[in-house]
């Protein structure tokens, strides 16, 4: 029995009922299907299935139960049609971008983006002949000013890893749309609930179910959004050919993951702002970047695109590298880790780690000095973060 999603449910309810494919037992808690492959009752309807001309499944790297129900939930609380679940979020970025790209053709892509992402654009793309431009993606005018007449795609993710820069969606689609191209969003950083690409004009979005959706470090996963549409014309053969399927045990911890999916980013967004209010007033920061706070830079487009500031925040040591290296050390609560969006608060000092493969001069565009830091707020009671970087702060001089 299947539960479909009720148009009128409120993200809540839709991520802890949406999708929900109860077995002939009544199970309460979702079925793990923890299978390759699917029988047939007949040769004939073994036939019937591969013309499709009937619904069910035929092999687990094309789909699956579990998988089924962690792609309809997800698509009841992004507003899409269909969805892919994938082995990993680069699986699902790799995969979107390349499913509907050709040799000849071109990518725009912002130049802020995760590192692997931009590995994918700058030089597995070109190797297949697919040419890319990268731009400054905060000013419209840079993503028009790279159009040419093969571009078939948009690249961006926003806020942006780690300096937490917004691009705006809305006018990156309207652009898009007057070539005939298309949009593509990494939303990892909104979470589906602070930002919706689609609604903003976006073709397609891809999740990395690694950070939020997950959130409790347990599995490596991603999701591809879009209409029905895109995905027959350009994912589906792509998916079921090339193998990036999610397997079954990793749907269902996701499935867990969705259920408290508001809880978790509501107490990570309130501890965040509380962090960084509480980083803005200490001696030891140059700088701290929150899509929460006013004196973000581009608050007026948050406001316009975003119902809620962010899980990350990302603020600058005065004393560089050494003072960013001995807060790490010493903060106790907080880890030392490269994941964000976990229900454990973690710290990353992208320079020597996530973006360390860029040029100085690359990072420098980005805005990632060596005192930089980027906190993913966990859900731990906020006073006893606070009080962590206080203990912690208080062993670095000014
Ligand atoms: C913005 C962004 N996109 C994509 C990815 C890749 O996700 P995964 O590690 O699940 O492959 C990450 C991982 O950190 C990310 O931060």
């Amino acid at each position: 029995m299947s539960k479909t999603p009720n148009k009128n449910w409120r993200p809540a309810t839709t991520l802890v009922h949406g999708g929900t494919l109860r077995s002939q037992y009544g199970e309460m808690s979702e079925a793990i299907y923890l299978t390759q492959g699917f029988t047939y009752d007949s040769s004939e309807a073994a036939e019937a299935r591969f013309k499709g001309e009937n619904d069910g499944y035929i092999y687990a790297r094309y789909g699956s139960p579990t998988n089924d129900m962690f792609e309809k939930r997800m698509c009841a609380l992004e507003g899409a049609e269909e969805a892919r679940a994938t082995a990993s979020g680069m699986a699902a970025v790799s995969a979107a971008l390349l499913c509907q790209l050709k040799a000849g053709d071109h990518i725009v892509a912002a130049r802020a983006l995760f590192g692997s992402c931009r590995w994918v654009v700058e030089t597995l793309a070109p190797r297949y002949g697919i040419e890319c431009t990268l731009v400054d993606g905060r000013d419209l005018a840079n993503w028009e000013k790279a159009i040419k007449p093969n571009t078939k795609v948009f690249f961006l993710e926003s806020p942006t890893n780690p300096t937490l820069e917004i691009i705006d969606i809305a006018g990156v689609a309207r652009l898009a749309n007057q070539i005939g191209a298309r949009v593509v969003v990494d939303n990892v950083f909104a979470t589906p609930l602070f930002q919706k690409p689609l609604e903003l004009g976006a073709h397609v979005v891809v999740y990395s179910a690694t950070k939020h959706i997950d959130g409790q470090g347990r599995s490596l996963a991603g999701v591809i959004l879009s209409d029905k549409e895109w995905v027959t014309e350009h994912l589906q053969d792509y998916y079921r050919h090339t193998g990036p399927a999610m397997s079954p045990f990793t749907a269902w911890t996701l499935i867990k993951g969705l259920e408290t999916l508001p809880i978790r980013v509501k107490q990570q967004t309130e501890n965040a702002g509380r962090i960084a209010d509480f980083l803005a007033e200490q001696k030891q920061v140059a700088k701290v970047i929150y899509p929460g706070r006013k004196d973000h830079p581009q608050a007026d487009l948050i406001a316009k695109q975003m119902t809620g500031g962010s899980t990350l925040i990302c603020f600058e040591m005065k004393g560089g590298k050494e003072a960013a290296f001995k807060l790490q050390n010493a903060l106790d609560i907080v880890t030392i880790s490269n994941n964000l969006g976990d229900t454990r608060s973690i710290i990353t000092h992208p320079a020597t780690t996530t973006h360390k493969n860029l040029t100085d001069e690359a990072r420098a565009e980005l805005g990632i000095s060596a005192g930089t830091v980027r906190l993913s707020a966990g859900i731990e009671d906020t006073q006893d973060l606070i009080e962590d970087f206080a203990q912690a702060l208080s062993q670095i001089s000014a």
